[in-house]
């Protein structure tokens, strides 16, 4: 297999990693990636492969137990449904979807467009950053109240869920690793609580939902049911977050959004937003037999990478990959992942893109960037420190 070496706190690479991928989807569809030490999938054709792969999963067979200070982080990992493969990631993902419904979903959308209006209203005069003031607002807020957690916790919501998904990001220190236990447990002691107040008074929300999720016969433990909470309020706002500021920076970067967010061309442009610059760069799955992928050999407990927002810019599968076209034929990207574990939360997501980036441009069609946004150093994330614009 080929190797390629390139640091991912690299700053240039941090800033713009797709001049790299396009140097190792070069070399082939599958590589070796020295700072990772691991196998890599760069083509849309081998990313999409290995992730409908049933010979790949997440979980991982022969895990050790976790050293004694992240236990609280893997005492939610554990049963996350994002760690776990058939047949218990098929009952809780199962049991979690009789909750979150299409309808339940749909229904936010009045909520999100009057959301998206407040936030608008309360810009400063001059410039503002859409970061704080409206990306990074949306999703929190949606996640929270649909899951019935008190909106004033949202800062708080915040910080536990930076601290934990911190884990996932290149160069992880024992600093880190300590911050991610301790809001691990605070956040499980926190939602603990609320649990049970939502067992002794039902509300409307998904919490007491699913609660009462059901399917034939089985239901969620306490420790399942905080995992997943846990896991919608993670996954629910950090790369939506992303999503929306990436969006809104390749909107102006492009001269503005012309007709591109009209009700008849809007969801095209939403999907060219997530191929063109996902907020996931990657992902792992873990070979559980000897496979062969794309002509290559892939010994039985390999850990492979794949490279999401790579293939997102393979010229195999795309035209002119790097031109943001929202009018190019639409196809499906991988930015939600595909297969098992394709994106719970997609329906969520697209309706906050849908809602949100055609009312901030309706209310400020004058809009421009001051300066040039900088991307976070918190690879395989890929979202902006700040999105200061003005008019
Ligand atoms: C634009 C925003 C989002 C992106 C790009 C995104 C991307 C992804 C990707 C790539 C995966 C699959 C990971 C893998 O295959 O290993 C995933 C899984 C998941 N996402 Fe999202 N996501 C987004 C928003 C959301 C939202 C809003 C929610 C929930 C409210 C959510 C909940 C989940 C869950 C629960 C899983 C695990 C599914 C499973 O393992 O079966 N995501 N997401």
């Amino acid at each position: 297999m080929p190797r390629i070496a390139q640091s991912p706190t690299d700053p240039a690479f941090v800033q713009n990693p797709y001049p790299f991928y396009d140097r190792m989807r070069a070399l082939g569809p599958l590589l070796h990636w020295d700072d990772y030490d691991l196998p890599c999938a760069v083509s849309h054709a081998a990313v999409n492969a290995i992730l409908r792969d049933r010979r790949f999963g997440r979980e991982r067979p022969d895990r050790s137990p976790p050293p004694d200070h992240l236990r609280p982080f893997y005492a939610i990992d554990d049963h996350s449904m994002l760690e776990l493969e058939p047949p218990r990631h098929t009952r809780l993902r199962g049991l979690v979807l009789r909750a979150f419904t299409a309808r339940r979903i749909a229904g936010l959308e009045p909520e999100i467009a009057a959301l998206a209006q407040a936030l608008i209203d309360r810009f400063p005069e001059g410039p503002v950053d859409l970061l704080p003031a409206f990306a990074q607002q949306i999703p929190v807020i949606v996640i929270a109240r649909l899951l019935g957690v008190p909106e004033a916790m949202k800062d708080q919501l915040l910080d536990w869920s930076h601290a934990m998904v911190a884990m996932y990001q290149a160069g992880r220190t024992r600093a880190v690793e300590d911050r991610a236990a301790s809001a691990a447990r605070d956040f499980a002691d926190f939602l603990r609580g609320h649990v049970e107040a939502r067992r002794a008074r039902p509300a409307d929300d998904l919490i007491t939902h699913l609660i009462a999720a059901r399917d034939a016969g089985a239901q969620l433990s306490t420790d399942e049911l905080i995992a997943t909470c846990v896991l919608l309020l993670n996954a629910g706002h950090e790369a939506t977050v992303h999503a929306i500021a990436n969006g809104i920076k390749v909107l102006l970067e492009a001269g503005g959004p012309r007709d591109w967010l009209s009700p008849g061309r809007l969801d095209a442009t939403v999907e060219e937003i997530l191929r063109v610059d996902p907020p996931l760069h990657l992902f792992t799955r873990i070979a559980y037999e000897e496979v062969e992928v794309m002509g290559r050999r892939i010994a039985a407990g390999t850990e492979v990478t794949c490279l999401l927002a790579a293939a997102g810019r393979d010229p195999r599968h795309w035209e002119a990959p790097h031109r943001f076209d929202p009018g190019r034929m639409a196809k499906p990207h991988l930015a939600f992942g595909a297969g098992l574990h394709f994106c719970l939360g997609a329906p969520l997501a697209r309706l906050e893109m849908r809602t949100a980036l055609p009312i901030l441009f309706a209310r400020r069609p004058g809009l421009r960037l001051v300066g040039r946004p900088e991307y976070a150093d918190s690879y395989h994330f890929h979202g902006l420190t700040a999105l200061r614009v003005e008019g």
